[in-house]
Order: C-alpha cells, then sequence, then structure tokens
C-alpha cells in the first residue's frame, strides 16, 4: 500500500516527502480554505514541492454543480505548473461527477472521485473510468458504521471483476486505520500528517533508544 498526505499545507507535505514515503497528495475544499491561500497557487507550489510523486489531487470547486462546469474547472487546473501530469482531477461522487469523470478518463486525465460511501458508488466510479476512488472510512466510523469494512468490500469486488481503478482510503484517523485498510487491499491511504509521523512511533522504540544512549555513555572510549 502506498502512502499519499492529506492537506494543503506545505510544511506537512514537505516533511513527508523528505523521508521518502510519499506517493501523493489529496486536498479538498475544506483542507485549502484552512490555508488561507489561492487554490490554484497552492496546487501548483504542491507540485513543485513533489516532483516525484504520482498524483496531486485538485478538487472541483462546490459550484460546479454540472458536467460541463466540472470539466471546464478540469480544464483549467491541468493546466496548472506547466501542465503537470501528476494533476488529478477530484470529483464529487454525484451523477454529473460521474458524466464529468468518464469525459476527462477518456481524455486521459487522471480522476479521483470523491465521497464514496458504499460499494455501488465505487463500482460506478470505477466503471466511469475513475483512476482512483477515495472511500471516507472515519466519516463511516463516526456514524458507527465500518468503515475498513467498505474498503475491504470494494477491494474484493475490484479484484473479482478485474477493475484496475485504485482505492484511496481516505478520512483515515489513526494507525490501526492504516493497517487495517492496508490488509483490506487498499492500494492507498492518504492521511494527515499526524498520523504519518505516529505510525513511526513505538514507546519501546524511545526506551530503546534512551537505555542504548545511556550505555553508549558508559562504555569504555
Ligand atoms: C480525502 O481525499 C479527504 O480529503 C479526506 O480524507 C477527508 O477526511 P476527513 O473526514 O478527516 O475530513
Amino acid at each position: 500500500m502506498k502512502f499519499f498526505i492529506d492537506t494543503a499545507n506545505l510544511q506537512d507535505i514537505q516533511s513527508a516527502y523528505k523521508i521518502g514515503v510519499l506517493s501523493g497528495v489529496t486536498t479538498n475544499p475544506s483542507l485549502v480554505a484552512k490555508e488561507g491561500v489561492k487554490f490554484e497557487d497552492r496546487i501548483a507550489e504542491i507540485c513543485q514541492a513533489v516532483p516525484e510523486v504520482e498524483s496531486v489531487s485538485a478538487e472541483v470547486t462546490p459550484d460546479a454543480e454540472t458536467a460541463e462546469e466540472m470539466i471546464a474547472q478540469a480544464n483549467e487546473l491541468i493546466k496548472i505548473n506547466g501542465n503537470d501530469p501528476k494533476i488529478t482531477i477530484k470529483l464529487p461522487m454525484t451523477l454529473a461527477g460521474l458524466e464529468a469523470c468518464r469525459y476527462l478518463s477518456r481524455k486521459g486525465v487522471k480522476t479521483n472521485v470523491t465521497l464514496i460511501f458504499t460499494v455501488n458508488q465505487a463500482l460506478l466510479a470505477a466503471r466511469a473510468g475513475a483512476t482512483y476512488v477515495s472511500p471516507f472510512l472515519g466519516r463511516l466510523d463516526d456514524i458507527s458504521e465500518d468503515g475498513v469494512l467498505l474498503v475491504d468490500k470494494i477491494a474484493q469486488l475490484f479484484r473479482t471483476h478485474n477493475l484496475d481503478t485504485q482505492i484511496i482510503a481516505a478520512s483515515v484517523r489513526h494507525p490501526d486505520h492504516v493497517t487495517r485498510v492496508a490488509m483490506a487491499g487498499a492500494h492507498i491511504a492518504t492521511v494527515p500528517f499526524s498520523v504519518i509521523a505516529q505510525l513511526a512511533k513505538h514507546p519501546l522504540t524511545d526506551q530503546g533508544l534512551v537505555k542504548f544512549a545511556a550505555d553508549w555513555k558508559s562504555s569504555v572510549k
């Protein structure tokens, strides 16, 4: 399973990129609004900060309701950073979003259909040619449903029908989510930097480091 980072914060993106674990970046209107920056400028800055990743998701804005409006926005977004091929158009899971997905994927533009909460939505998006689907597992857990089970079922379905759409497990809240979606067959988990940092930690690692440091100090030099 690959890692994407789920943020529009440049510092967090650079921190994850330099440890060499990053394959992509996902953003959404809420994450961009939090940064107080112009959307297109930030997408360009992200593309430049992570030259070797496969995908940087840029979401069409919520005021684009028809497929035509989404496609018009996508046509501008794909020009960012000199037609950067990493740019992936993130589209809502609506009928208009699916129509835009079909059009853009036929044009060779990468797409990420977002706000997926059922297996059927994932199947529709895959059939519309989505490069990625994003099931939001944390938001399902929040309403007492099983988000990891959804990822598991989508992975089974894609294997059964040889669909090459990749699953981005999204709305990931903690390290246990990461382990469980990896085992369930997600191709990618998109996670905040705080979760990446948590993944690297264990109290016994910290204790071991303290002991090695103390023993090293007391050893014969
Ligand atoms: C994914 O692409 C979304 O940006 C994200 O994972 C949403 O997560 P949240 O439920 O924590 O807002």
